[in-house]
Order: C-alpha cells, then structure tokens, then sequence
C-alpha cells in the first residue's frame, strides 16, 4: 500500500530526513517511533503529498506522490500533529466543510458525518463549538475530518499527543476500529510501548533515518530492559518454547527459524536452570547464551523524548 525509498529531506543544509525506507503492507499498521526532532512529521507530510522531497520518492498503491498528488489524495487520509483554531464552527459544520472541500455530494454529507461522530464518540457534540471542546475531543474530530472521504490510507501523526491517560484510551479504541475496518495506517508516537499493541510493525527513527524496524515483538525485546538470551537446537524446538514460557522472568519469545529468542530479567541462577530444563527433557542445545541489544540507548533517548514533550505541554 505504501512504499517510502530512500526518502532524504533538507530544510537548507539541515538533514531532517536521511535516505529513509519503508513499506507498509495493505491493512498493516505500522508504528513510526523517534524522539521529538527524529523527522517523523518531515516524512508524514511528504508521504501526504503536502511537502516535496529532496530526493527519494514515496509510492501510494505504486503511484509516485510527487508526481501525481491529486490521483493519491483521494486515498490518503491525513491528521497532522498540530491544528489550528476554528472561530465560530460548529462540529457538523467543521466536517461539513471538510466534505466540501473533498467536493461530496451535500445528499451524501449527512450520513458519513453521522458516521463519523459516532465513531468517534462526538454525536453528543455535533451543535457544539469546535473550540469549546475538550483537547482529546478536538484530537478525535481531527481523525474523523481526516476519514470524511473514507481513504484506504491513514496518516496520523502522534494522534494522541498531549492527551491525558483516559483520552488516550479513548483515541486507541478507535484506531483498534480503524484496524479492525481495514485501514492501512502508518501512525507515529515518541512512546514506543504505546503503539506496541495497535501495531503489526514498527520502525524506530533517529536523526532522519530508521534505526530499527521488525515486527512489535522483537522491537519491544531489543528495547526493554531485560537481557536477550538466544537458543540453537537440534532437535525439540517445540519442546524448548513450552520449558522456556513455564520459566519465571521470561517475555516475548521469538521463534526463528534456526534459533529461539527471549526477553529475560531472572538471575544467573535462573539463567543456569532454564539451560538445565532443556537439556534434562531431550532438548538437543548447540547454542545457549545472551545476545548483545543495539537498541538500548535509543530506548533510554526516546523516554527522555517523553519528557521533553511533556514539559513542553
Ligand atoms: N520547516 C522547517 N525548517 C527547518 N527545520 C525544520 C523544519 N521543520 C522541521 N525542521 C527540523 O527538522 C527536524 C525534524 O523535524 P520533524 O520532522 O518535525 O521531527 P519529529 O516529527 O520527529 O519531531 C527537527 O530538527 C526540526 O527542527
Ligand atoms: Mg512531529
């Protein structure tokens, strides 16, 4: 559904985005996670077809964006990270305005706006004014006039971004929604374990280029605090993955297809035993040992990400 290759973008002589590549298949969600700076939002807004790159290109159902922007809007849907201030709009009227502006017929308006509000749980609020609602309420109408001519492609950067702990909850629901209809979605976040459950897949980004990409499991193994201990056998595979979920400190096992990995925070002893508990039921052990975790520090980098932002709101 979506293709980026070897995306680079330049703010002057600034490197915002640096030979940056990623796909999403149709219907994957996939998580775009860096500290504040990393280019995230660079990347979202020339995926959208809203910035040029300076080389690179991005493929929407294998149409170039830069060169065909008006064919691929149709498809695109697009929530920015910051939105600006609508005086005197009512919400039916903030999405109606939207439906205009992607030219829907006014006998098919009211309908899809009633659809949407329900979908994002501000049917109750249709007369209200759009500035008198609360942050986590104006974040959900920007996702619903993002959906208003029902595109296949979503683009939502940090949707839940200054939210408060239960506006988060709500925004995710309805992203599960959004998965569950079929949506293809590449959404970005400074929080990692935040996207873990949405996702399918996840890319981390640092300085412009994607560090670390795979699929939620192992990304959230490489970047938790618990060492990677790695297996090889024999023979037994199936028999080493039932002994290693019964052991104690044990997350996220990943099956390979020539080793087993998993999360561990146990002690040496411990370490010591889940050894012994595969060799003593047959389990045929070539390789037993810790793997070395590269993405550590950009872990630690993203949690003070955290932090910034939430001085900064
Ligand atoms: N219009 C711009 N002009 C110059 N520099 C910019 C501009 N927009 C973003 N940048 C810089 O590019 C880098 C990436 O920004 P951005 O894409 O917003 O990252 P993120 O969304 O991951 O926080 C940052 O260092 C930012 O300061
Ligand atoms: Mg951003």
């Amino acid at each position: 559904m979506l293709a980026v290759e070897n995306l680079t973008k330049k703010y002057g002589k600034f490197l915002a985005v640096n030979q940056l590549s990623l796909q999403i298949p149709k219907g994957h969600i996939f998580g775009f996670v860096g500290p504040n700076g990393a280019g995230k939002t660079t990347t979202m807004k020339i995926v959208a077809g809203l910035m040029r790159p300076t080389s690179g290109r991005v493929l929407i159902d294998g149409i170039d964006v830069t060169k065909n922007v008006n064919k691929v809007r149709e498809k695109i849907g697009y929530m920015p990270d910051f939105f600006g201030v609508y005086d005197d709009l009512k919400v039916d009227e903030y999405l109606d305005f939207y439906c205009a502006a992607y030219q829907i017929p006014v006998g098919q308006r009211k309908k899809i706006i009633d659809q949407l509000l329900e979908l994002v749980d501000l049917a109750h609020k249709r007369q209200s004014y759009v500035d008198s609602l609360s942050r986590g309420m104006k974040q959900r109408l920007c996702l619903a006039r993002s959906l208003v001519h029902n595109p296949s492609l979503l683009i939502l950067d940090e949707p839940a971004s200054g939210l408060d702990p239960r506006a988060r909850i709500e925004m995710k629901e309805i992203l599960k929604e959004l998965k569950n209809m079929g949506k293809t979605i590449l959404i970005s976040s400074h929080i990692l374990p935040e996207l873990a459950e949405l996702c399918t897949s996840i890319g981390i980004v640092e300085n412009g280029k994607i560090i670390a990409a795979g699929n939620v499991d192992e990304i959230m193994l490489q970047s938790s605090n618990s060492k990677m201990l790695k297996i090889k056998v024999l023979s037994g595979a199936d028999t080493a993955v039932k002994i290693i979920k019964e052991q104690p400190a044990v997350e996220n096992i990943i099956r390979n297809t020539d080793s087993i990995e998993f999360g561990f925070n146990g002690s040496e002893e411990e370490t010591a035993k889940i050894l012994y508990h595969l060799v003593n039921h047959g389990v045929e052990v070539t390789f037993f040992g810790e793997v070395q975790k590269n993405l550590e520090d950009v872990f630690m980098k993203i949690t003070k990400g955290v932090a910034t932002d939430a001085h900064q709101n």
